[in-house]
């Protein structure tokens, strides 16, 4: 066993907060009790502040898969169309859940360099007299590409047509870390889960659901029943939840919002992204390039980095791993060995990333892989000269 910390920089599950993890480290209660519904009341009123809303936020026990098919089982027939954007491997995967679950997908093609074009949905919806397509579902930052889509713009693209389609906002490597609003932007559906921002352990998912949703959802016929949000919500009005709920979760919850709120989200997505210009910094300055090809769409969560021909990803994460205990995250299907991931989301700092950094960079020396020296540098450039200290919320932190 090698000494000293791991370093989990992949992008997600994220590093579980030392306050967090004494949070979940508590007796499990009886989920009928008052104790409980307490609890139950709190965390389905504090999750709301994260999602930026004010309507009803469901919490199931289980990854965020689950609320993917939630999403979508609560809010449409068999046989409806769904227009999707293939924005990289998260996105694929939820087209294949709807034609699993007995929908008709029309995909919008892509290259897995870019986010949801608000145009081309635009175009498609307004080519749409019928009003077939029931629903338009976009991953708002895809964890396989590092891009982030504009959903502001997708919602005005969506209004400008004056088309009824539900829109269905995937969060899960977006809420916590990059600024997300279920109101004001209009989302329906918004689906996320714990392992990320939320700097929880996997095993919870969420979805935030709107007035317009939950009207669909009283003539949705796609069956449903653990995912039935009528149940749920029924349940959730006295702070119970209508199966065993993921109790010691749900501790780690209210401290993780309890932690957010503290910060300030305003602070929390300011954070995210320094550190996220720090990471393109370092990898401009090793002479690599970015996979996301619109600066517009740049994640702050994870930057996606391509290979230069002829050397695998795979076998540098392989050196980081065994020389400094720092797991990356791995470029999957289509990106398999041509990209690593570097994920700087969560519960997170400038030593943590500086530490990531040149794990990477010493990496890239042990592995052979051509590069100019002075990522590194570029990087601590760019933090000492951005210090948090200067941010007037980090100065009110430290003085309270
Ligand atoms: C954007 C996005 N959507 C969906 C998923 C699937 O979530 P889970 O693996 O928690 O089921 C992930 C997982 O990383 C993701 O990053």
């Amino acid at each position: 066993m090698p000494s000293g910390r791991h370093f989990l920089q992949i992008p997600g599950p994220t590093n579980v907060p030392d306050r967090v993890l004494r949070a979940i480290d508590r007796p499990t209660i009886d989920h009928r009790g008052p104790e409980f519904q307490k609890l139950g009341q709190e965390v389905l009123a504090g999750i709301k502040e994260i999602f930026q809303t004010r309507q009803p936020v469901i919490i199931y026990p289980a990854s965020g898969t689950g609320a993917w098919e939630a999403a979508l089982v609560n809010t449409l027939s068999p046989g409806d169309r769904v227009l999707m954007s293939e924005t990289g491997h998260f996105a694929s995967l939820w087209q294949q859940m709807a034609g699993r679950l007995g929908l008709e997908v029309e995909l919008i093609p892509g290259d897995w360099r870019h986010g949801a074009d608000p145009q081309e949905i635009e175009a498609r919806l307004a080519g749409d007299r019928s009003h077939a397509i029931k629903a338009v579902c976009v991953v708002h930052n895809e964890t396989s590409t590092g891009v982030t889509s504009r959903i502001p713009e997708i919602r005005r693209a969506i209004d400008r047509t004056g088309h009824p389609a539900l829109f269905l906002v995937d969060t899960i490597s977006s809420l916590g870390s990059i600024d997300y609003r279920h109101d004001e932007w209009g989302v329906d559906v918004t689906v996320s889960g714990s392992q990320k921002g939320l700097m929880l352990p996997p095993g919870l998912s969420f979805n935030a659901v709107s007035e317009k949703a939950l009207s669909a959802s009283r003539t949705a016929r796609l069956p449903r029943s653990f995912w039935n949000w009528e149940e749920m919500l029924a349940a959730n009005a006295t702070g119970f939840f209508p199966y065993t709920p993921a109790t010691n979760l749900l501790y780690g919850l209210k401290e993780a919002i309890a932690m957010l709120l503290e910060e300030g989200l305003p602070a929390v997505f300011a954070r995210h992204e320094r550190h996220a210009e720090a990471t393109r910094r370092a990898v401009r300055g090793w002479g690599l390039e970015i996979l996301c090809a619109d600066p517009r769409e740049y994640s702050a969560a994870l930057t996606t980095v391509m290979m230069p021909e002829g050397h695998d990803a795979d076998a540098l994460r392989k050196a980081i791993l065994e020389n400094f205990d720092m797991s990356l995250g791995a470029g999957l299907t289509r990106l398999k060995g041509r990209v690593f991931r570097i994920g700087h989301l969560g519960h997170f700092n400038d030593l943590m990333l500086c530490g990531t950094l040149s794990g990477v960079e010493m990496g890239l020396r042990l592995a052979g892989v051509p590069h100019q020296a002075g990522g590194v540098q570029a990087a601590l450039d760019h933090l000492a000269g951005s210090a948090p200290a200067d941010e007037p919320d980090q100065r009110q932190r430290r003085t309270a």
